[in-house]
């Protein structure tokens, strides 16, 4: 296993302060803008874009016969119109399903989309944060859903900003061998218990906090790292203003637009400036 050394992290500062003009959090669409669009689909992924959004958050987890596709949760049942287990159901059978109309019968048609297309479209518009689901994400995961990961991204020759993320510590140890140079953010709901060692293991480049573990002193811990500290899920105008002034490198929303407004400079300390810190 080669861990990310530092120049991999100096490597997505620098893409990350270029598309940031240096002063803002990365604008992160959690599951593509999904207060305007069904979740995890292209449509909610070109959503995000219009409304400015730096990066896309999906969620990946592997089909019936092994296809890596972006949908959140372990059944197709509560966004589409069909029923059962995603990882029992072939790829062609979740393509059939309309993964639009729960949200608004104007989505009617709407895909599951599959990794591979979720690479196409980011291609050149926005970069991607996969989270990985499912059995890799499990302890005793065999990494299968990693190993596709892996394989679709060397397919893809996707080159714009990417990162790996997984509540699964063995999920992202699989990662760092499967994908020796990509960007991994480990996330985390309740503690930053384990993040040192984590760390050690798997080389991170970043760390998913949800918003209720943000914190001066947490913000200066993961920062004396050398990591970023991107949040989920912010849908607040003050709750983004917080987190701005304490320092978070991202912020993941289901509402892009919430971000039209802000200035670049808002916020107490650059991005800029934290990175040539950390070199
Ligand atoms: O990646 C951040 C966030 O998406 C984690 O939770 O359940 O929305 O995938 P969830
Ligand atoms: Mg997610």
């Amino acid at each position: 296993m080669r861990p990310a050394g530092p120049e991999v992290r100096i490597d997505l500062a620098r893409r990350q302060a270029l598309s940031l003009q240096g002063l803002r959090p990365l604008r992160i669409a959690h599951r593509g803008a999904s207060a305007r669009a069904p979740e995890n689909t292209l449509a909610a992924f070109r959503e995000a874009v219009r409304l400015g959004a730096d990066a896309v958050e999906c969620d990946v987890r592997l089909s019936g016969d092994g296809k890596p596709v972006v949908i959140h949760d372990d059944t197709v049942d509560r966004t589409t119109d069909g029923r059962g287990m995603v990882a029992r159901l072939p790829l062609a059978e979740l393509r059939r399903l309309d993964a639009g109309s729960w949200f608004a019968s104007r989505f009617r048609g709407e895909r599951i989309p599959t990794l591979e297309e979720t690479f196409e479209f980011a291609r050149g518009r926005c970069g991607l944060n996969l989270e990985i689901k499912g059995a890799a994400a499990d302890a005793d995961g065999d990494g299968a859903t990693i190993r596709a990961v892996a394989r679709s991204l060397a397919a893809s020759g996707f080159r714009d900003p990417l990162i790996v993320s997984s509540f699964s510590r063995q999920a992202l140890i699989l990662a760092r061998s499967a994908m020796p140079r990509v960007r991994l953010g480990l996330l985390v709901s309740r503690s930053l218990r384990g993040l040192r060692s984590a760390h050690r293991l798997t080389g991170l480049a970043a760390v998913h906090p949800h918003v209720r573990l943000a914190s001066r002193r947490r913000m200066r811990l993961v920062h004396a790292l050398g990591l970023l500290v991107l949040f989920w899920t912010v849908n607040e105008r003050r709750l983004i203003r917080r987190l701005q002034d304490l320092g978070a490198d991202g912020l993941m929303t289901d509402d892009p637009a919430l971000f039209l407004d802000l200035r670049a400079g808002d916020g107490k300390r650059s991005f800029l400036g934290r990175i040539r810190r950390r070199r």
